[in-house]
This record gives structure tokens, C-alpha cells and sequence, in this order.
């Protein structure tokens, strides 16, 4: 997902840092935008996270947009997901998100300007089975959102998250296709569809949006098409 957003942002002409700890696949999408320079980050690394900050600062000059995008899940109920993979999960999604945010936030409030996109998930709004880790993570990201929004209050930055439902990449594909079934619109939702959101929260068509969740998920966090009516049928 994160390609695509990288795609859609350089196609409104933004000026792009790709960063991953997947190589070869971040340099590949670099090299095909005009501009962008890939780095190096694993997001749970602060001082990584300071460099390269530093280096796309000094080079384009300031970063005006952040997406908090890398994820990962690790499915296991309560009794069986294993400490260190809940741990694992927090890491990545919520203290990655986090020193994404601490990180460049200080640059933005000075500039008097900028986006942090933060992408959570449906997963973020409700419970899921076999989700401890992943739940919680993608709930503390939104929460995370809300009080970054507000240590930024009258800063000109805002801070917004994005609420997936199950989309169309390796860990999207992952999820039954029976899910769909009593979705509203009764479908796998297309990256490019979270792209068009995540291109609203960080112009500044979205001026006066900042704190807020924003669902791109096919309806799936409002409940189950025909489950009333069938338990009042029973
Ligand atoms: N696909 C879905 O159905 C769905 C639904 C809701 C939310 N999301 C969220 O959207 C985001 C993107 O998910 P995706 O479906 O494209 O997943 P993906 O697994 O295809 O991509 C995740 C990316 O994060 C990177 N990453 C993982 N750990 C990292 C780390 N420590 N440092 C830097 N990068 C790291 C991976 O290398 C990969 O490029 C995630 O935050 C995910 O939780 C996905």
C-alpha cells in the first residue's frame, strides 16, 4: 500500500523518501518516481530515524507530509500469541508510528505547516479474533493520532488517521474471501482507494481536519449486511 501512496504522491509532484527495510524493492520504487531518494529505516530504530530525517531535510529542504505507513501482523488469540510477537507487533506499528511522529514533528511546528498520516486499520475501530497484538497496535496508533493532534493545536500541522479495511496487498490477500460476504460494498478494497485518502489528509484540502479517523473500508466496521433481519427471523 505504501507503493502506491508513494505513487500517488509524486503524481500531485511531490518530492519523495521512500523508506523500508526491504532493499531492493524500496530502491526499485525509488528509481522509477523523478527525484526520490530510498533509504534505509527500520522504523523501530530512533537513531535511524534522526539520520534520515536529517539527510531528506537537507536535501529537499523539509518534510511537509509523513506517512506512518509500515505494519505488521502476527495473528494469534489472547491465550497464543506469544509475548515477544505482541511485543514485536507494538514495535513496529505503534513505537514505529511514534518516532515517525516525535521525529519530524519539531521541523513541521517550526515551518508552521504540515501532514502526518498515520494508517491504522477497520481493526483500529472494533475487535478482531486471532488479533491481540495487531488490534491493539492499530487502536493505539488512532488514539496516538488524536493526542499528537492536540500537542500540535495551533501549530498549522495537523495529524490524522486512516482505518483500512482489507485491502488488496500480501497482508490483505491474507484474509478470508468469505469476509466480504456481509460487507456493504461486498469486495476486496484496491490501494489505490487508501491512496486517494491518504492524498486528501496530506494537502491541504483537508485544512481544516486535523485528530480525525478516516475509514476506507467498505462499510465493514458498520455491521453485517441482513444480521438483523436474520436474528429476528430465528
Ligand atoms: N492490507 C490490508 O488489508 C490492511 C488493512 C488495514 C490496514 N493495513 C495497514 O496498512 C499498512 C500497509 O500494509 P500492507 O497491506 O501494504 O502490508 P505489507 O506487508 O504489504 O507492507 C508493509 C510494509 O511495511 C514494511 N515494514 C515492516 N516492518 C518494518 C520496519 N520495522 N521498518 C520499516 N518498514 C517496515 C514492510 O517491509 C512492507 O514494505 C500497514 O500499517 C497495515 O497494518 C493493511
Amino acid at each position: 500500500m505504501g507503493a502506491s501512496h508513494v505513487r500517488g504522491l509524486a503524481a500531485e509532484g511531490a518530492r519523495i523518501a521512500v523508506c523500508d527495510v526491504l532493499d531492493e524493492e524500496g530502491k526499485a520504487l525509488a528509481e522509477g518516481l523523478p527525484g526520490a531518494q530510498y533509504h534505509h529505516l527500520d522504523v523501530t530504530d530512533e537513531e535511524a530515524w534522526q539520520s534520515v530525517v536529517r539527510t531528506v531535510e537537507d536535501t529537499f529542504g523539509s518534510v511537509d507530509v509523513l506517512v506512518n505507513n509500515a505494519g505488521i501482523v502476527h495473528f494469534g488469540g489472547v491465550e497464543e500469541q506469544s509475548p515477544e510477537h505482541f511485543r514485536r507487533i507494538l514495535d513496529v506499528n505503534v513505537v514505529g508510528t511514534f518516532l515517525g511522529m516525535h521525529t519530524v514533528l519539531p521541523g513541521m511546528r517550526r515551518r508552521g505547516h504540515g501532514s502526518v498520516v498515520n494508517i491504522s486499520s477497520a481493526a483500529g475501530l472494533m475487535g478482531f479474533s486471532e488479533g491481540i497484538g495487531y488490534v491493539t497496535s492499530k487502536w493505539g496508533i488512532r488514539g496516538m493520532t488524536k493526542a499528537a493532534a492536540l500537542d500540535m493545536a495551533g501549530s498549522g500541522v495537523r495529524v490524522n488517521s486512516v482505518h483500512p479495511g482489507v485491502i488488496r496487498t500480501p497482508m490483505g490477500e491474507s484474509a478470508a474471501p468469505g469476509l466480504f460476504a456481509d460487507q456493504p460494498v461486498p469486495r476486496i478494497g484496491e490501494p489505490e482507494e487508501v491512496t486517494r485518502m491518504v492524498l486528501f489528509l496530506a494537502c491541504d484540502d483537508a485544512s481544516y481536519t486535523t485528530g480525525g479517523e478516516f475509514l476506507v473500508d467498505g462499510g465493514q466496521t458498520i455491521g453485517h449486511v441482513g444480521q438483523a433481519h436474520a436474528t429476528a427471523g430465528r
